[in-house]
């Protein structure tokens, strides 16, 4: 048993959630919570704490070479939790995956090209695609019944219009883990368009059963060839401040170019404690992970449970993947940026949905990874506010 309720203090950490937050003020409330950035209040697991301990008692942090300990540790993880078969020259070390997606998007597309994506979506990606000179072409998903799905004619026409898809998969910030049939959907769509997909998974092993992440290596030989697969430990064992992610490029001409983009950087080899951190969180930690997503999934009903009856007007949408709830405002008159009226009225500080582009107005994201009874304060808090 790993303990997830034990308060930790972060404030003197530098931690970007906490940090941003002691200058935030309520009208309602002395102390604003923060839950907003998708990192986890919880103790990373014991395993790599150990390791990180271990490491750093060796006394040279000198250059590291390519992290081979890493790429077979998550090999495994891909077999032995999804049964799916990746090899290793696929496989290349990148500090995060925004980078690599960026990377992605300058060795695949020229300036002014079209990068499509499907808003409300994890913010960087529209970011990412203007400050490197392309031209943003959304396919916002639509809500159907109270569930977010793709809108398949408005992802035709957008990868008509692009070379490049960003594939957010689970999807953040509305929590769908895709389907198997929707994915090859969107692969049937790709190949027919002739875009390149770069999937985003970093949320792919934050999934509540029975969803079941579908793998975008796992689609066919037809999307491989056109596909960049970006995985991370860092949401996952939370050691996103270390920095490490796995890209994985099938097509051996894409991973070449992938390559060559990557070198333009000048970016250097990986964080030797990174790399140490995220081989032992693959290879060892895989019942701390299921802990967390128990708890996770007890903090999301105890989010539900403490607002269905009290503040009937605010929606908490189905969780499928990832730990952040996506809520609707709109029924307690709330539109546009919710963010500052949620820090004045709740002392909450969770993500605006405007952030994340189309669809955004009128709704917050709120970050589960805490413990239970900061997510039943919150919960008491929005009630008091919009019940
Ligand atoms: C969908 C998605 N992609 C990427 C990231 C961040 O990736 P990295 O820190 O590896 O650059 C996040 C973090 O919240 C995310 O939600």
């Amino acid at each position: 048993m790993y303990d997830f309720d034990s308060p930790i203090d972060r404030t003197k950490t530098d931690s970007l959630k906490w940090k941003s937050t002691g200058a935030c003020r309520s009208a309602a409330y002395p102390d604003v919570i923060p839950m907003w950035v998708a990192d986890m209040d919880f103790a990373t697991p014991p395993e790599v704490v150990e390791e990180m301990k271990r490491r750093a008692g060796h006394p040279i942090y000198g250059y590291s070479a390519e992290p081979e300990a890493l790429y077979a540790a998550y090999t495994r993880w891909m077999r032995d939790r999804y049964g799916q078969g990746v090899e290793r020259e696929w496989l290349s070390f990148s500090p995060g995956i925004v980078p690599a997606i960026a990377t992605a998007i300058r060795a695949f597309t020229e300036r002014g090209d079209g990068v499509a994506i499907t808003p409300p979506v994890y913010h960087p990606f529209k970011k990412l695609i203007e400050k490197n000179g392309r031209a943003v072409v959304e396919a916002p998903l639509v809500d159907r019944g109270g569930r977010y799905e793709f809108d398949f004619g408005a992802l035709d026409a957008a990868c008509a219009k692009a070379r490049l898809l960003v594939l957010c998969s689970p999807h953040n910030p509305i929590g769908r883990v895709w389907s198997r049939d929707e994915l090859l959907a969107v692969a049937e769509i790709a190949e027919r368009r002739d875009v390149i997909v770069v999937a985003d998974e970093i949320h792919a092993d934050l999934v509540f059963a029975p969803a079941r992440v579908e793998p975008a290596l796992g689609l066919g030989e037809r999307l491989r060839k056109r596909l960049v697969s970006a995985w991370a430990p860092s949401k996952t064992f939370n050691i996103a401040g270390l920095q490490a992610s796995v890209i994985v490029v099938p097509d051996e001409g894409l991973r070449a170019a992938f390559a060559l983009e990557s070198e333009a950087t000048g970016l250097g080899g990986p964080n030797c404690m990174a790399t140490a951190a995220a081989a032992t969180a693959y290879e060892r930690c895989g019942p701390w992970l299921d802990e967390a997503l128990a708890y996770m999934r007890g903090n999301y009903e105890a989010l539900v449970g403490g607002l269905s009856a009290r503040a009937p007007a605010l929606k908490v949408y189905p969780l499928e993947g990832t730990y952040l709830a996506w809520i609707d405002f709109r029924g307690a008159g709330l539109s546009g940026d919710v963010g500052g009226e949620l820090v004045e009225r709740a002392g909450l500080w969770l993500d605006a949905g405007t952030r994340f582009g189309s669809g955004g107005s009128g709704f917050a994201r709120l970050n589960l990874g805490c413990s239970r009874a900061v997510v039943e304060t919150a919960a008491d808090r929005l009630a008091e506010a919009f019940g």
